[in-house]
């Protein structure tokens, strides 16, 4: 982990749904490289396509036309249960089952040690004492740790996540900033996160990439995109006539 050079390459990745002819793209011939161990942010308005993209990447959905690869090689080669443990997921509100903190973490690591366990849990910023509370005690902020804790269980390489902090309050938004930040610097992981908000684009740093209308409109630093974006579609929508 955390060696550089590209780890997943988009390759003119399309994905077309519905009955028109042409089906409509609500991921329109994006060919892009995310390089190892580096923070990119994908940002646009609501319908740009940007969760449709990040599903794209660990085959939650399949391209229509392009390709993806992972370390070189085509994800369709992968099994799919691999590519999501190395290529993992987080959703906008925590997808957990109705058991304890522990047995989430635990579930797609079945012979993950106590100490592991313990690491996790500090290493999301939860309180020790949370591990055998059932998650349905805990408030939403806490159990969008736990499920960053279950991610981070299978040492994925690439995490994508999907507005993580929509459902968040500010102060459990920030810390969720930071330890996105601390997953990729401590930890080395790719990681690549769909943002509501230019402003958490900016805090998180790293690379933004732009979306309207299933394309990648521009990419760049992320403060130098939000605060000079060099297209007319970035200007509208960073001066918030592209909702
Ligand atoms: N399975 C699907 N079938 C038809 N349309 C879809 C499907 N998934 C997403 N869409 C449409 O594709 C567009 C992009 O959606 P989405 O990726 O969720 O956008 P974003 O995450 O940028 O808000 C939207 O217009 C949405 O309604
Ligand atoms: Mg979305």
């Amino acid at each position: 982990m955390g060696a550089t050079g590209s780890i997943l390459q988009l390759c003119n990745l399309t994905r077309r749904v519905g009955e028109g002819t042409p089906a409509r793209a609500i991921v329109d011939d994006v060919s892009y490289s995310f390089d190892s161990g580096r923070l990119y942010s994908i940002i646009g308005p609501s319908g740009a396509g940007k969760s449709s993209l990040l599903r794209l990447l660990n085959r939650l959905d399949e391209s229509t036309n392009g390709y993806v690869k992972f370390e070189g090689s085509d994800t369709r080669e992968f099994s799919p249960c691999e590519l999501r443990q190395r290529v993992g997921y987080l959703f906008q509100t925590p997808h957990l089952f109705d058991r304890t903190v522990r047995d989430n973490i635990v579930y797609a690591q079945p012979d993950l040690s106590e100490s592991k366990i313990n690491r996790l849990i500090q290493q999301v910023q939860l309180p020790s004492g949370i591990v055998d509370a059932p998650v349905d005690n805990l408030s939403v902020g806490e159990r969008q740790r736990v499920a960053l804790a279950r991610l981070l269980a299978t040492q994925p390489e690439v995490a994508l996540l999907d507005e993580p902090t929509a459902a968040l309050d500010p102060a459990n938004t920030e810390a969720i900033e930071r330890l996105i930040g601390s997953v990729v610097k401590d930890c080395g992981v790719t990681v690549i996160i769909v943002s509501h908000s230019p402003q958490q684009v900016v805090r998180l740093g790293g690379e933004a990439i732009l979306m309207v209308e299933g394309k990648l409109i521009e990419h760049g630093d992320a403060l130098q995109l939000v605060k000079n974006p060099g297209t007319p579609q970035g200007r509208r929508y960073m001066n918030g006539e592209l909702q």
